[in-house]
């Protein structure tokens, strides 16, 4: 069923809680909806949101919000006896699914419980945590595209997956494929990913059998502490990529923060294996002491600076971006480093 709405309040369809409206809004609960949108016909542009969990809307939209209620999760019986491929709708909440896998017993998704948003935008944006991103259980992604009217997949490896990327981002294609349901590669197996911060030492304090579930628990127990509620306060999640930068980069800094701090402080990072640096931007924006700092009806989240929230529940667009223009600036003054947004702004 397709239904279809204009001048559609969508305060709440966005975790962050901006007061906006969409000139038109679609709806749809089945694939074969899709054939029966004329796509040409919209009111453009045209975004497809999930949750709406990684934007901030600007100003209202003038065009058309599309939104998926494809909810199913399919057990696909052709799997080989270790892996079981699920077939999951792009409408289902993506912890939901991860809920439904820790209850079956299934190994794949357990790390990435607790993040906000649904299954189809996962696969657009490469959602991760704890060591682990989707497009590590990913195994195909099933689309519509609305150019050429007709139904198309693709598999993992031809999607260029990287860190909060894939080729659904890239500005030749943006748009054009509606995912429809994704086919997930978990595992009967034991696969415990605990390599990720103090993950290890958490799950062990537990003192429970290493399941799922158990490490489902821990982390949305984690997240808890340190992330903010959307039905409590709005955000979009982390607000900024964590920045790669050179050897020779992260040695200044690490030299400069040594002399300000003292010659035992170890500065956050993590090395990759191309030789290149990350360094969280969480600790750099609290080194500029924005953590917990607050501008009108926008913060800094006071337990994770790399989130910014709607502090009041009326914040506008320009507040929220004002504060992000001056992160952006101090970290850039102090560090030579230049932040990208991980939100996607609308
Ligand atoms: N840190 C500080 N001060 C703080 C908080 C953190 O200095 O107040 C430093 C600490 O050194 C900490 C490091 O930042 O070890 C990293 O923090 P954390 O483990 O919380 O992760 P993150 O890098 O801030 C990323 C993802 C999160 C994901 C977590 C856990 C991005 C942009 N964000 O955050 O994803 O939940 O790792 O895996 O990669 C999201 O995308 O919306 C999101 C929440």
């Amino acid at each position: 069923m397709i239904k279809t709405a204009y001048y559609q309040d969508l305060t709440k369809m966005n975790t962050f809680g901006m007061k906006v409206k969409a000139r038109c809004f679609i709806e749809y609960d089945s694939v074969a909806d899709l054939v029966d949108i004329e796509f040409e016909e919209l009111a453009r542009p045209v975004l497809h949101i999930g949750g709406g969990s990684n934007l901030l809307f600007t100003d209202d939209f003038k065009g058309t919000v599309l939104h998926s209620k494809i909810n199913f999760i399919e057990i696909l019986d052709d799997a080989p006896a270790e892996t079981v491929l699920v077939s999951v709708g792009a409408g289902v909440v993506f912890d939901d699914f991860c809920d439904w896998a820790a209850k079956e017993g299934l190994w794949g998704v357990e790390n990435l419980s607790y993040i906000p948003g649904e299954v189809g935008a996962s696969a657009v944006q490469n959602i991760g945590a704890y060591g682990v991103e989707v497009k590590d259980v990913i195994k195909t992604v099933y689309c519509y595209d609305t150019i050429d009217e007709e139904f198309v997949n693709f598999d993992v490896e031809d999607l260029e997956y990287g860190y909060r990327d894939s080729a659904f981002k890239n500005p030749e294609i943006k748009g054009r494929y509606i995912v429809t349901h994704v086919v997930f590669a978990l595992s009967r197996t034991p696969q415990p990913k605990l390599d990720y911060g103090h993950l290890k030492a958490a799950v062990e304090a537990a003192g429970a059998e290493l399941t799922p579930a158990l490490i489902r628990k821990v982390i949305i127990k984690i997240r808890k502490e340190k992330l903010p509620e959307p039905s409590v306060m709005g955000s979009a999640g982390s607000f900024f990529k964590n920045p790669v930068i050179t050897a020779e980069h992260y040695a200044r800094i690490e030299a400069a923060a040594k002399a300000e701090l003292g010659a035992d402080y170890k500065v956050p990072h993590y090395d990759l294996p191309d030789g290149t640096v990350k360094v969280p931007a969480a600790w750099m924006i609290e080194q500029c002491g924005w953590k917990g700092k607050r501008s009108g009806n926008a913060a800094v989240y006071d337990k994770q600076p790399l989130v910014i929230v709607n502090y009041t529940g009326e914040a506008y667009p320009e507040e929220i971006i004002g504060l992000e223009k001056r992160i952006i600036a101090s970290v850039k003054a102090k560090f030579d480093i230049e932040l990208h947004p991980e939100v996607d702004h609308i």
